[in-house]
C-alpha cells in the first residue's frame, strides 16, 4: 500500500522539513521506498537538508508544467540509502500549482513508492489546501508554545476541510528544563486543543541542527537516541494513521 502524508504546521521554523527528511530516511533505511516533495515555493530547503542541492536541475513546477518528465525531475541521494526528492519551485507565484496536476503526479508516484511525503510551507492558505486535497494522512508539527499551537489549529482546520481524516501531531523542539519549570505548553493543553493524536515528541538538540546544516539528516547515524525516537514515531504513524500492525 502507498501512503501520501502531508507535514504541516501553519507556522515557520517548527521543524516540518527536518521531521520530513528524518522520517523519510527512517522509512527508506527500513526498506520502504520513500520520496519527499518540497512544497515550499521560493523557500525550498530539502535539497540542502539532504545534501543534493548541486544536482537540483529541475523542480516540482517543471514536472507539473511538463518542462521535464517526472523521472528527470526526481533527485536521488545515493549517500542516504537512495532516498528520493522532488525539489521545491523557485518562484513566488504558484499559479502553476493545481490540485488536478498534483493529484495526477501523486497517483503516478504511488506505483513506485511506499511513502510520499509532502513537506508543506508555513501558512494555512491555498497551497496547504492543495496538498491536503491529495493526501490521505496529515502530520502537524508544532513547538510547545501558544503561537505555534494556534497556527497548528489553523493547519489542522485545512486538513479537516479537505477530509484528511488520519491525522497526528508531533511536538518538536521540546526543552525538558522549561517543561519541568512549566514554562512551555504542556502535553495536555496541546492534546485538548488539537483534534488528532500524539505521534511523539522530539527534543531540542543541536545535533539535529548541525546534521541539517551538513546535508545529512541526523537519523543517518542509526545507533542514537534520536534515530530510535524516529523509528518509534514512524511506528506510531503506521499504527495510528494507517492501522498497520508493526
Ligand atoms: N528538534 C530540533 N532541535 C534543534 N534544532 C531543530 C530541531 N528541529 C528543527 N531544528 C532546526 O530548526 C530550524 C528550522 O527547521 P525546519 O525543519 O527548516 O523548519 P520548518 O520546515 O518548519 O520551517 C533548522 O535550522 C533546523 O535544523
Ligand atoms: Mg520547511
Amino acid at each position: 500500500m502507498s501512503s501520501v502524508v502531508m507535514i504541516a504546521s501553519g507556522k515557520g521554523g517548527t521543524g516540518k522539513s527536518t521531521i520530513a527528511c528524518n522520517l523519510g530516511l527512517t522509512w527508506q533505511i527500513q526498506g520502504e521506498k520513500t520520496i519527499l516533495i518540497d512544497m515550499s515555493p521560493n523557500a525550498r530547503c530539502l535539497d540542502l537538508y539532504l545534501g543534493v542541492e548541486n544536482y537540483a536541475l529541475f523542480d516540482i513546477r517543471d514536472i507539473l508544467t511538463g518542462v521535464c518528465s517526472t523521472d528527470r525531475g526526481i533527485l536521488t541521494a545515493p549517500h542516504l540509502s537512495g532516498l528520493q526528492l522532488i525539489p521545491g519551485a523557485q518562484t513566488e507565484s504558484v499559479q502553476w500549482l493545481r490540485k488536478e496536476t498534483l493529484g495526477k503526479l501523486v497517483e503516478v508516484l504511488k506505483y513506485k513508492y511506499d511513502w510520499i511525503i509532502l513537506d508543506c510551507p508555513p501558512g494555512a492558505g491555498e497551497i496547504l489546501s492543495t496538498c491536503a486535497s491529495v493526501s490521505d494522512g496529515g502530520i502537524v508539527v508544532l513547538t510547545p508554545d501558544w503561537p505555534s499551537l494556534r497556527a497548528a489549529q489553523a493547519a489542522e482546520e485545512v486538513m479537516l476541510e479537505n477530509q484528511v481524516m488520519s491525522r497526528g501531531y508531533i511536538l518538536n523542539r521540546v526543552i525538558r528544563d522549561l517543561e519541568e519549570k512549566k514554562l512551555e505548553l504542556d502535553y495536555r493543553t496541546v492534546d485538548e486543543a488539537l483534534r488528532c493524536e500524539s505521534l511523539g515528541a522530539v527534543l531540542e538538540d543541536q545535533n539535529i541542527r548541525a546534521a541539517g546544516a551538513m546535508g545529512i539528516p541526523i537519523v543517518a547515524k542509526q545507533d542514537t537516541y534520536i534515530a530510535e525516537n524516529f523509528r518509534r514515531i514512524a511506528r506510531e504513524i503506521r499504527a495510528r494513521l494507517y492501522d498497520e500492525e508493526w
